[in-house]
């Protein structure tokens, strides 16, 4: 397995520029179940969860052509297999993605579930709920969703909590129902805004996307279209936290602070001087961060995907804070691994209760998820000495080039087998 050796002490400086966003990309590569006609994507990031997804797709017959060195054109129009089968899904537990808009396509669709993960046993009871409210038969057997309906019908859904793949399921499942969809406690994230963006596009009728209540006219059907993925910005959020933690002063460009509004507050109170532009962020840090506290919550609050990478800030900062944690049951794995780098972290529940320490000493620490991951290339960074994360595979699944992009940076970084 694929290690990550990093000699901290440096800081980030320069300019890097950021990939498109994976948690709009995923459930846009889906709309291409929608149509029959060609769906043609740009400023797609190259990384395995996307790759994964092109794979779940292909087996069901949609087209995937490269166009370019982030581009794709995705042809559904040789759509025959409406399954997604276990040994795909539970490598990406987004895989749930495919099960509204193949029942809006072809009537059925059969799903496995995806199971929990490290953060959490992540359900996905509210998308079933939704697709039974239009109408759809839905069994779950031998560790698979079936469902099925003749064609979905408009339907009123209020989901018990805000679920961001649960809106975009909903959504997708509502663009070629009869009649009008309403949901409401919608997730207001900016990937459900890009979605929708390209619904319309594609010739769907919604209103509402990026507040709490979203309203869906069906169609007969949707035609392909062009979409740009909008920027990542939890990839954004994240070099930003790098950049903060080493003192450093970055440029990050194709990105924007506009969906990133909670972070940069929190990196501002922490001492850092963030200026912003059309399509750029900057970041110049202090010569040592001050602690912030912070609670994560449903956009636009502070984004459970950044709470990682800013417990790793706060390690190292002045004073102490808390972090509380309210989306995933279980998102506080990297705190035992950045305990091992020197860090000083308590957790009592949902909360983790940071003290601040003057430096941290490098380590073999262990990769858990995704975010936890990243959170450790930041402690890596500034831990004095050589830092070895194991399992990087978590990492590659969200970041792209992330040791290249880090090298360009400043950053001492090597992937070793
Ligand atoms: C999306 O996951 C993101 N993934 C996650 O990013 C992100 O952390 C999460 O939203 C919250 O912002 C993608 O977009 C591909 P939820 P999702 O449904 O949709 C509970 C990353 O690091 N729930 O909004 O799966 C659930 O257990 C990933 O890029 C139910 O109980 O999250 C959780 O506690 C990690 N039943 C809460 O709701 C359901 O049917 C929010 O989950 C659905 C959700």
């Amino acid at each position: 397995m694929d290690k990550l050796i990093i000699t901290g002490g440096t800081s980030l400086n320069g300019e890097v520029a950021i990939s498109g966003a994976k948690n709009a990309a995923l459930p846009i590569l889906c709309a291409s179940l929608l149509t029959a006609e060609p769906l043609h994507l740009i400023n797609l990031p190259h990384l395995n969860d996307i790759s994964t997804m092109l794979r779940l797709l292909a087996q069901m017959g949609v087209g995937v052509t490269l166009d370019g060195p982030a581009g794709l054109v995705l042809d559904g129009g040789g759509l025959n297999n409406p399954l997604a089968p276990y040994d795909l899904v539970k490598t990406m537990r987004a895989s749930i993605l495919v099960l509204g808009p193949l029942v809006a396509r072809c009537g059925e669709a059969r799903v496995s579930l995806p199971g929990g993960c490290a953060i959490g046993a992540r359900p996905v009871d509210q998308h079933i709920k939704g697709l039974q409210a239009m109408g759809a038969e839905v069994t779950v057997e031998a560790g698979y969703v079936h469902a099925k309906a003749k064609r979905l019908k408009g339907a009123r859904i209020c989901t018990d909590m805000v679920t961001v793949t649960g809106t975009e399921n909903l959504m997708m499942a509502a663009v070629l129902a009869d009649g009008e969809t309403i949901i409401e406690n919608a997730a207001r994230e900016p990937e459900v805004v890009d979605l929708a963006n390209c619904l319309v596009s594609m010739g769907a009728q919604i209103s509402g996307a990026g507040t709490d209540v979203i309203r869906i006219r069906g169609v007969e059907r949707l035609s392909g279209a062009n979409h740009r993925i909008m920027p990542d910005r939890i990839e954004t959020g994240t070099y930003l936290c790098a950049a903060a933690a080493t003192g450093g002063d970055v440029r990050l460009t194709q990105t924007s602070a506009a969906y990133l509004d909670a972070v940069v507050d929190k990196l501002m109170d922490a001492g850092c001087e963030i200026t912003t532009e059309r399509d750029a962020i900057r970041l110049k840090a202090p010569q040592r961060l001050k602690a912030v506290s912070l609670r994560t919550a449903p956009y636009p609050a502070f984004p459970t995907d950044m709470q990682a990478q800013f417990m790793a800030i706060n390690a190292v900062a002045d004073g102490v804070s808390t972090i509380r944690e309210t989306i995933f049951e279980n998102r506080f794995m990297h705190a035992n691994e950045l305990q091992r780098l020197g860090a000083d972290i308590q957790i009592e529940g949902s909360n983790a209760i940071v003290r601040g320490v003057s430096h941290l000493e490098g380590a073999t620490v262990m990769a858990t998820d995704l975010r936890a991951s990243a959170s450790l290339v930041i402690a890596g960074l500034v831990a004095q000495g050589e830092t070895t994360i194991d399992r990087i595979y978590h990492l590659d699944r969200g970041y792209e080039r992330i040791e290249e992009k880090l090298s360009k940076l400043g950053a001492k970084v090597r992937r070793a087998h």
